[in-house]
């Protein structure tokens, strides 16, 4: 059942933080996290509230120079289904031999979750400091995973995808994006109709090895 969490009150600017969060649940959390397959998503999804809240915590990311390299776009209701017509317009300009029924489940793409975030990453070029795009990027990707986590955490299931649209030129302009923006993923979010199964996972001594100079 979702949970509306009691999330503490947003530190003021310069106030003192805990270095450290031993947590149990967060452990147990990272230890078990796992997306939920898009097609295994259905109703209900996250109010107006959980969304706030799950926003507040997936924006506390790093961030190279405080430049917020990043906005999201909250996709629900009769607005996923605007956004179908334009993943079919998409792909008819792509492809303009698709057929109809393709077409069809190119619009029925953003109603398999109740709720879409729209993660864009929007990296400042006009930094005086230059911070490199790429960590600006990572900033975003960054986002994306804490909106996972905090997603899970307050009892809702998500995952990150992207596909074709996020790189589509039509699907860009459509939703208003600037030329130096890129989908950082569209995360679902909603209810698991049925529990994810583990998937294969990197061992520790195929991934990570000890530099000794
Ligand atoms: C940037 C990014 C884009 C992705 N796009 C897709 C996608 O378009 N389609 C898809 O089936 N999975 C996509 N995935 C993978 C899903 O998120 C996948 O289900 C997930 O990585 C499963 O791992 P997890 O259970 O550890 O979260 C993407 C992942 C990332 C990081």
């Amino acid at each position: 059942m979702p949970i509306r969490p009691d999330l503490p009150l947003e530190p003021e600017f310069g106030a003192p933080l805990d270095p450290i969060h031993p947590s149990p649940d967060t452990l147990n959390l990272l230890a078990l996290r796992r997306s939920t397959p898009v097609a295994a998503l259905a109703e209900p999804g996250p109010a107006a509230a959980d969304l706030d809240a799950m926003l507040r915590l997936a924006m506390r990311v790093p961030d190279h120079r405080k430049l917020e390299p990043w906005r999201i776009l909250i996709i629900e209701g009769e607005a996923r289904n605007k956004l179908g017509d334009i993943f079919a317009a998409a792909r008819k300009l792509r492809d303009p031999d698709v057929s109809d029924e393709k077409l069809a489940g190119e619009m029925t793409l953003p109603l398999r979750a109740p709720v879409i975030l729209a993660v864009i990453s929007s990296p400042n070029h006009h930094d005086p400091k230059k911070t490199p795009v790429w960590e600006q990027q990572l900033s975003a990707g960054a986002l994306c995973q804490n909106l996972l986590v905090a997603a899970n955490a307050m009892g809702w299931a998500a995952v990150w995808i992207t596909e074709d649209p996020a790189y589509d030129g039509h699907v860009h302009a459509a939703l208003a994006m600037t030329g130096h923006e890129q989908v950082a993923g569209f995360i679902y979010i909603g209810t698991a109709k049925e529990k994810p199964v583990e998937r294969q996972r990197p061992t520790i001594t195929a991934k990570a090895t000890r530099w000794t100079g």
